[in-house]
């Protein structure tokens, strides 16, 4: 069974990927904290709540994400890390160090913990496997106010590369992507909207792409995705935009 982990699957670009995948036959492991009447109601998902900003939390939680009766025998295996937080928008000079702490644990040290526990589960599995960091364009440059939120994605940006080099010599290799989804329309821009001025100097302009419609829906996004990980055709490593792939 082509078994895949999604985080962050309660709302936005994560429920759009678990709707996606659903009635296709795969076991599909949804992880958030909060588990949404439509989550509830989809029976055969199986739902883990967490708090992945949590490392202790998470690393409890490993053993009963990587057990055996989830993983083993699977012919096909996906981690897809995507729950990720835009908090806190501040500047450097007014973070304070949990939130820091936070925004690192959710965006980077929780997704490479989650993605080392799974080449670990599925070393000896010889079945194609998996790991999709959901990032960013705030990956790659910076953006006044969003220094934890660049920094954290920028982070997972290389985590990416370094597990696919790793991987490479590996008897049976685990795949990595980077795919940044673009500015899609979900509570997280609804959070960017509603930053102050002066911790976010960006914020008309996010506010203008909502009013003019340059937002995408997370149901395309996850489709975009979906259909590029089935056709299974990029490099290891890769780091791949939403929009560039609509235009090939
Ligand atoms: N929306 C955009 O424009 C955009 C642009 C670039 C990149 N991204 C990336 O896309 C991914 C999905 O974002 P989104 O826009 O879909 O955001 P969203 O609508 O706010 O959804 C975030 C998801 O992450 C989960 N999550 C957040 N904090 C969590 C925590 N501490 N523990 C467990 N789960 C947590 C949420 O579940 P619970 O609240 O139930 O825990 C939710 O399912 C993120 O990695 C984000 O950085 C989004």
């Amino acid at each position: 069974m082509h078994t895949i982990l999604v985080t962050g699957a309660s709302k936005g670009i994560g429920q759009a990927i678990v709707e996606g995948l659903t009635g296709s036959g795969k076991r599909i492991i949804c992880v958030s904290r909060h588990q949404p009447e439509w989550l509830a109601k989809a029976g055969e998902h199986i739902w883990h709540p967490l708090d992945l900003a949590d490392i202790d939390q998470v690393e409890a939680s490993l053993p009963t994400l990587f057990a055996p009766v989830l993983w083993h025998g699977c012919n096909r295996a996906w981690l897809i890390n995507n729950a990720g937080a835009i908090a806190p928008v501040k500047r450097i000079g007014n973070l304070n160090a949990e939130g820091l702490a936070r925004n690192m644990a959710l965006n980077l040290t929780v997704p490479m913990l989650l993605a080392n526990a799974f080449v670990h589960a599925l070393k000896d599995a010889a079945c194609p496997k998996l790991v999709v960091n959901i990032s960013s364009g705030a990956a790659k440059r910076p953006i006044d106010g969003w220094s934890a939120y660049c920094s954290a994605k920028a982070g997972l940006e290389m985590a990416t590369r370094a597990l696919a080099l790793e991987q490479g010599s590996a008897a049976h290799p685990v795949r990595a992507l980077s795919f940044a989804p673009g500015i899609v329309d979900t509570g997280m821009q609804a959070e960017i909207r509603s930053a102050a001025p002066e911790d976010f100097a960006a914020v008309k302009q996010f506010i203008a792409y909502k009013e003019e419609g340059k937002l995408a829906s997370p149901e395309a996004v996850a489709e975009v995705l979906l259909r590029f990980l089935e056709e299974d055709a990029f490099e290891s490593g890769a780091s791949v935009d939403y929009r560039e792939l609509l235009k090939r």
